[in-house]
């Protein structure tokens, strides 16, 4: 096994009640807090209402920091930044999915430094480590942004999506109820980047014989389980349940365990957004089976334990039959739960610039093949 330090700082305050039970006391030591969230679907659904409420019988000040948009900017961080420090802002209580989540980690970071933490890490790889202290209160599961100090910030200017380091969240609320009123394709789209993070992480190296591949295993039948009882039974709390606890998992560093993780399409796809701003759920949909059909053959063993493992192949002669049959179960599994397997399915138009977006995307190592620009251009245009 590959050496490995592991800690994970958030604490998680899972299920039903438990924002008004604990939310209080966790910010007992705190007067003037930032809340900060999305477009509004928080006023809609009574969240909102729900946290103001106990904001204010227990005497905060509260400063609010709206209109965070998915796909966060860094246009975004900054005013952010700026309405945390002229208000003296001491803790940052960000109530939403993974983009509030997000733009908050870098806020949190920003607001304590002049210089610009954007140049710092991307240009200087100069990492924050003052940080404003913030939770989260999850409504919308899938990125896991939770229990991590990744961030997902898009540079507009630069046209650059990438991850950014900051905050980390020193709790996490996640109460299935709150996601009921996430339109369904959210749902879907959330879930399948859970199944992303999985898969972007088992197929990183090492292969052979690891626990965090067996637990992996288990948390990708689980997805794919919990995502099909959803298609019926939209409502089910017990397979939302699973499905918000499996996004933290994909995400909080226990699968990742002795790994070098791989998250090529996950670097193919950012790239993606920053061009054309597409949901990103559903720009993995697409970027992923056409991506595994170029590698697998280079991870022949990996994708055939794939096949078997995660989507019950055992009735094929050679392994490249089964490691196949293991990526067409992936995309008819993606069809099956309405996600898009092209971009003209997600209104991405053939004129998109996709030389531009495959020059800008990151190269990673990780994986059983290290691509080139040039062959991540083929993928993408496979993908039209
Ligand atoms: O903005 P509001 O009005 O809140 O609406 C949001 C948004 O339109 C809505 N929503 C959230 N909770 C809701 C709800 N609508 C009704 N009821 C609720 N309870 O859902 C929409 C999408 O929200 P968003 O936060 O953008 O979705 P998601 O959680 O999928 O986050 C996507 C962002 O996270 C990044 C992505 O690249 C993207 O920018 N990622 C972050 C990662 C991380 N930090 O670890 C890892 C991921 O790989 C990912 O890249
Ligand atoms: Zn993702």
């Amino acid at each position: 096994m590959n050496n490995f330090i592991y800690e994970n700082k958030t604490k998680v305050y899972f299920g039903k009640g438990g924002v008004r039970e604990y939310l209080g006391c966790l910010l007992k030591n705190y007067s003037t807090i930032m809340l900060a969230y999305g477009g509004g679907s928080i006023k809609k659904n009574g969240i909102y209402d729900e946290i103001i409420g106990i904001l204010n019988s227990e005497g905060k000040t509260v400063v609010e920091f709206s209109g965070i948009m998915p796909n966060p900017t860094y246009k975004k961080v900054l005013e952010g930044t700026k309405i945390a420090r002229e208000n003296n802002v001491e803790y940052i209580l960000a109530v939403g999915g993974g983009s509030v989540i997000d733009c908050c980690k870098i806020v949190s970071a920003q607001a304590k430094i002049d210089e610009d933490i954007w140049e710092n890490i991307t240009k200087k790889k100069k990492f924050p480590t003052e940080f404003v202290p913030m939770g989260a209160v999850v409504t919308a599961s899938g990125t896991g942004s939770e229990m991590n100090a990744g961030a997902v910030i898009t540079n507009e200017t630069e046209k650059i999506k990438c991850g950014l380091f900051g905050a980390q969240a020193d709790f996490a609320f996640l109460d299935p109820m709150y996601t009921m009123s996430v339109p369904f394709e959210q749902v879907i789209s959330g879930a399948f980047d859970t199944l992303s993070h999985a898969m972007e992480t088992y197929f990183g190296k090492p292969s052979e014989n690891n626990l965090s591949d067996d637990i992996n295993e288990a948390v990708m039948r689980s997805v794919i389980k919990n995502m099909r009882v959803l298609l019926t039974e939209r409502e089910n709390y017990d397979a939302r349940s699973e499905l918000m606890w499996a996004s933290s998992m994909a995400e909080n560093g226990i699968l990742k365990i002795g790994k070098i993780t791989d998250f090529q399409a996950h670097q193919i796809e950012h790239q993606l957004g920053a061009y054309t701003d597409c949901n990103h759920g559903k720009g993995l949909a697409v970027i992923h089976p056409v991506l595994y059909r170029h590698i697998y053959k280079d991870g022949l063993e990996k994708f055939t334990r794939f096949a078997e493992n995660v989507w019950g192949i055992n009735d094929k002669n050679s392994d490249e039959e089964t490691a196949l049959a293991g990526i067409s179960a992936l995309e008819s599994f993606i069809k099956e739960v309405g996600l898009p397997t092209k971009f003209s399915e997600m209104g991405i138009p053939e004129s998109t610039d996709f030389k531009a977006i495959a020059d800008s995307t990151n190269i990673t190592a990780g994986c059983c093949k290290k691509l080139t620009h040039e062959e991540i251009l083929e993928i993408l245009k496979e993908c039209v």
